[in-house]
């Protein structure tokens, strides 16, 4: 492509570092299209002639189809996508093929086409989050008064409901899809026609190949076009994010599929077997959708560390953004798909979670609530008293409902058999019909609102 100045080849060395093909013929597809678009405008405003134009059109469909096909040949050699087709190009149309690069660079070129990647990759997310919000929601509906132990510090705090656990992760997926829905509309704008770096002397149509690619409008800085990826570290920042929250929610499934637990199995389709062990039931996908958020947050940093510093324009060091930014994509994917898969496929145990919710004295609170409501406590106070009564509950070695009311009445003389009423798990769950809270009613509400936004 630049022989006209060189005398000798690159050397192998500098081949292996500087070839990109590898990586970067994943932007096929986008590559001829920003080209398609690039050859339109030229001819439209007179650059180069409408036969030659026609040419290119006719030789970057044929290409289109040899790489669909799996028939176009790679060679380390040509380093990278763009100068593959325009090779390929020059064969099948001659010289008219040597127009193509007319005000245009690799650098524009090579934006552009990322560009148009990140964005539908971003789409293909934005879906994927859809899907996963629609099956927490599903599921949240058909476990709206299941009750389970609420933790914090992971001891038994107070009881709530599974759907309102789930639909926790709901709001999460939401405000995750928020902010690939944001990424989307910062990077909609076209980087082609920057050529190198300082525009171009042709008179070219920035609006008009916007237009074509599908782009809000061309970006207003040619050095901005061609060194910024911000794009694609928005991107990634909400895929690390997203990524950790899809951890979070397998480390819960791990927990709860454990016999410890026992909230919940896997069915087959979702479990491993141990090649020693024959008992096991090991919950894989979600311990590597767990793992896999470590790389997420790791790829944003190495972007990151990409372009700290780097002086305007281009500088080759780019060119690695699309090895990280691939695979972070490839990973979210199938995350987000087995999170999807096992979400609707867990059995939740009723009993095993209602029972755990009993353990650990989790309706102190309401109990304390009751001595503020019924005997007009000041909250530290009643605070003190079910500290008390928790303590004479753990030597009887009894539940808290399970405390002889004269044993209670040792500590607060006052208190009467009405307390009962708040001890058990699912009047207490029932009770926290605040705003945002746990009882079932709420989770109702909740997911009839769910569905209709999801429609
Ligand atoms: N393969 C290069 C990249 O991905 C394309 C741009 C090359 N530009 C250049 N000035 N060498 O960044």
């Amino acid at each position: 492509m630049w022989g006209g100045r060189f005398g000798a080849k690159p050397g192998e060395i500098l081949q292996a570092i500087n070839a990109s093909i590898d990586v970067d013929r994943r932007l096929w597809a986008e590559d001829i299209e920003g080209s398609k678009a690039h050859a339109a405008m030229l001819a439209k405003q007179g650059i180069i002639a409408a036969e030659d134009a026609a040419a290119i059109q006719k030789g970057l469909d044929q290409i289109a189809g040899e790489i669909a096909e799996g028939k176009f040949a790679f060679r380390q050699e040509l380093e990278d996508i763009h100068m593959h087709v325009e090779a390929r190009l020059k064969e099948i149309v001659g010289d008219a093929g040597g127009r193509l690069h007319t005000a245009r660079s690799r650098n524009d070129q090579v934006a552009v086409d990322f560009r148009l990647w990140v964005k539908r990759a971003l789409q293909g997310t934005q879906e994927q989050l859809s899907g996963l919000i629609a099956a927490l929601v599903e599921t949240a509906g058909a476990h709206a008064d299941w009750i389970m132990p609420g933790f914090t510090h992971l001891q038994t705090a107070q009881p709530i409901t599974l759907g309102h656990h789930l639909l926790a992760y709901a709001e999460m997926a939401q405000r995750d899809r928020n902010r690939v829905t944001n990424a989307i509309a910062n990077l909609d704008e076209s980087p082609l026609g920057a050529a190198a770096l300082a525009g171009t002397g042709f008179p070219i149509d920035r609006e008009a190949t916007a237009k074509a690619l599908g782009f809000a409008a061309p970006m207003r800085n040619s050095l901005d076009a061609v060194s910024s990826r911000d794009f694609a570290l928005e991107a990634l920042a909400a895929l690390s994010i997203l990524s950790t929250h899809l951890s979070r929610l397998a480390e819960e499934i791990v927990l709860w599929t454990s016999p410890q637990f026992g909230f919940a199995v896997l069915s087959d389709a979702w479990s491993t077997g141990s090649s020693i062990m024959p008992q096991k039931r090991n919950p894989d996908a979600a311990e590597l959708v767990r793992g896999k958020a470590a790389q997420a947050a790791a790829r944003f940093a190495a972007l990151q560390g990409i372009v700290k510093a780097l002086p305007l324009a281009y500088a080759k060091d780019l060119q690695d953004d699309k090895a990280i930014t691939f695979a972070a994509f490839d990973d979210a994917g199938l995350c987000l798909a087995a999170m999807t898969g096992m979400i609707g496929d867990l059995t939740f145990n009723r009993a095993a979670m209602e029972a755990a919710a009993g353990k650990g004295y989790s309706t102190a609170t309401d109990l304390a609530d009751w001595l503020v409501r019924e005997l007009g406590l000041p909250f530290r106070n009643a605070h003190h008293v079910t500290g008390e009564i928790v303590k004479r509950a753990e030597d009887l070695r009894l539940p808290l409902q399970d405390v002889p009311l004269a044993e209670m009445q040792k500590v607060e003389p006052r208190i009467h058999a009405g307390v009962f009423d708040v001890l058990s798990v699912s009047a207490s769950a029932s009770s926290r019909k605040s705003y945002g809270g746990t009882a079932p009613e709420n989770v109702r509400a909740q997911v009839a609102a769910w569905k209709e936004r999801l429609k």
